[in-house]
Order: structure tokens, then sequence, then C-alpha cells
């Protein structure tokens, strides 16, 4: 029998967004998005969980050591935290920053930092962007 052992860091931060599709007219996009669709964007507490899964290391006793999980996900989430994810980065130009496709983003720059550790590999990113709404995105 195995054993599937996980390791779950979780962090929060702050960012503003816009639902916004430009091959969309006007109406279009407040009749898709609503209030979303407003110029200024609105803001939420986004907070992130990320799963990491690989083999006890028998020295450690650890996964991956949680400084090192610590230090990848604030080094990725420095280009997000406190920014407007539309404007300040350059990930949502040709995609709206929807809780899915944010996830998918930063499953994609988590995965390759944590892929330079051999030991272990990221399984899962969850992110909630509010209490009652949340996205998964792992590798199917
Ligand atoms: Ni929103």
């Amino acid at each position: 029998m195995s054993f599937k052992k996980l390791i779950t860091k979780r962090v929060e931060f702050a960012a503003s967004h816009r639902y916004w599709n430009s091959e969309l007219s006007e109406k279009e996009n407040f009749d898709l998005f609503g209030k979303s669709s407003n110029e200024s964007g609105h803001g939420h507490n986004f907070t992130l969980e990320v799963t990491v899964t690989g083999d006890i290391d028998s020295k450690t006793g650890m996964i991956i050591n949680l400084f090192d999980l610590k230090k990848i996900t604030n080094e990725v989430l420095a280009e997000f935290d406190h920014k407007n994810l539309n404007k300040d980065t350059t990930y949502f130009k040709d995609e709206i920053p929807t809780p899915e496709n944010i996830c998918k983003v930063l499953w994609n720059l988590l995965d390759q930092k944590i892929s330079q550790n051999k030991k272990c590999t990221l399984y899962k990113v969850r992110l909630y962007e509010t209490e009652d709404l949340y996205v998964d995105y792992w590798r199917d």
C-alpha cells in the first residue's frame, strides 16, 4: 500500500482586478461581467494554498523545508501583492484576471521554482477569492 504525502502552506495577498475582454464592446463586457467591468476595478484579499507532494526525507522528517516553501511562495507573490493585476503585471494582457486564470498563472510560476527542488513536486494550488469561493488547479 502506498500513501500520498502532502504539505500545504497558506498565504494571503491583496490585489485588484477588472474583468474586461478587449475583443468585446463596452455593452458586451458589462452584460457579461456587470460591475466587475468598472474601469477602476475592485480588490480582494486572496488566500493562496500551495500543496507540495514528495517523500518524507528521513534525515529532516520533511517533504520540503517550510522555510524554502515560504520563500518560494513569497517570491512569486511579490509580483501580485498590492498590485492591480491588469495594469501592474504582465500576465493578464490577453487573459482576464479571474480566479481561474490567476490560479493558473500562480501554478506555472510556483511549479517552475518548486521543480528545481528535485525531491518534491507541486501537487495543487488553491486560490480563494473570498471565503466561499475558491479555484483548484493541478496536473491531471
Ligand atoms: Ni473580483
